[in-house]
């Protein structure tokens, strides 16, 4: 795998195999297994999980780690996205990590001849997170086929649903979405929250991403948590062996409740746990050349 922009370019059989590498890299097989190579994170949007647990998965494999910083870079003096990029490459360092607010950011980086690794883009895609959901749900459930999952929040926004719902239909998942009008989009599967809440196996909530929006939000928060918010109510209404996810950072008390977060259907810090372990996986398929 020369890159990682979106897993539309991969086969189910190339994700599989990473999410089984992924659980391979579980007992410490692979710590240290990059240990001469050099790797830079480049984030031009804020993250915490994705940015600090590729961090880990790099330290874990023994790489050597450049974080750019770029509130204290030369794009303050006017240097563009593509000649910071390609001034890591000139550094001769073994991949770049890249986040950046532009769909498809890796459009203008064709000339860039090291592995990039696509921490999230715009609206678009968002891989990393992706596999991880995935990993995820393969090791509850033990397949994909036939699983029911909704999507519920600011659809529009979210890079997760659009990354998710492509794979996961792929995958043989019946995918549904749910939530506030404005933030629905043509083309997907609508379902009733309270239908979702009884029917589906993965309730998958989202945060209202104010950030990307050009209108404030028509609902206020309070309304907006009950009317699509998972209560402890709700969650005592969803199938026995059906779980919770979302990607985070969340909005406790907007589109989830404090008692729900680490209750007993969450898998929330199992998505992050995992997500360690999948950002190895795919740095040792593109630096590693696995
Ligand atoms: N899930 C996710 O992408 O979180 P961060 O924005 O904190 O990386």
């Amino acid at each position: 795998m020369d890159n990682l922009f979106r897993l539309k370019d991969l086969s189910v059989k190339e994700i599989n195999d990473i999410l089984d590498l992924a659980n391979k890299c579980k007992d410490g097989t692979y710590d240290n297994y990059l240990k001469d190579k050099i790797i830079a994170n480049c984030f031009f949007e804020p993250s915490t999980r994705t940015q600090y647990s590729f961090n880990t998965a790099q330290l874990r494999l023994g790489m050597k780690v450049i974080s750019f910083n770029s509130d204290n870079s030369s794009l303050k003096k006017g240097e563009s996205f593509y000649d910071t990029i390609k001034t890591f490459e000139s550094f001769n360092i073994d991949g770049i990590v890249i986040r950046d607010r532009k769909d498809h950011y890796y459009e203008e980086l064709k000339n860039i001849h090291i592995p990039i690794l696509n921490a999230g883009d715009g609206a678009s895609d968002h891989p990393t997170q992706s596999l991880l959901d995935l990993l995820t749900i393969r090791n509850e459930f033990g397949h994909f086929e036939g699983l029911n999952i909704a999507i519920v929040g600011d659809i529009k926004y979210s890079r997760v649903a659009h990354s998710n719902i492509e794979i996961m239909e792929r995958l043989g998942m019946n995918c549904y979405v749910s939530g506030p009008e404005e933030y629905r989009e043509e083309g997907y599967k609508f379902i009733d929250f309270d239908k979702a809440i009884e029917q589906m196996d993965i309730i998958m909530l989202l945060r209202v991403q104010h950030e990307r929006h050009e209108q404030k939000m028509q609902l206020s928060l309070e309304e907006y948590h009950r009317d699509y918010g998972l209560t402890m109510e709700r969650v005592n209404r969803m199938k026995d062996n059906a779980i919770i996810m979302h990607p985070a950072p969340f909005n406790r008390m907007v589109e989830i409740a404090d008692d729900v977060v680490e209750c007993d259907k969450s898998r929330i810090f199992k998505q992050i746990e995992n997500g360690v372990l999948v950002r190895m996986a795919v740095i040792l398929k593109t630096i590693g050349g696995m």
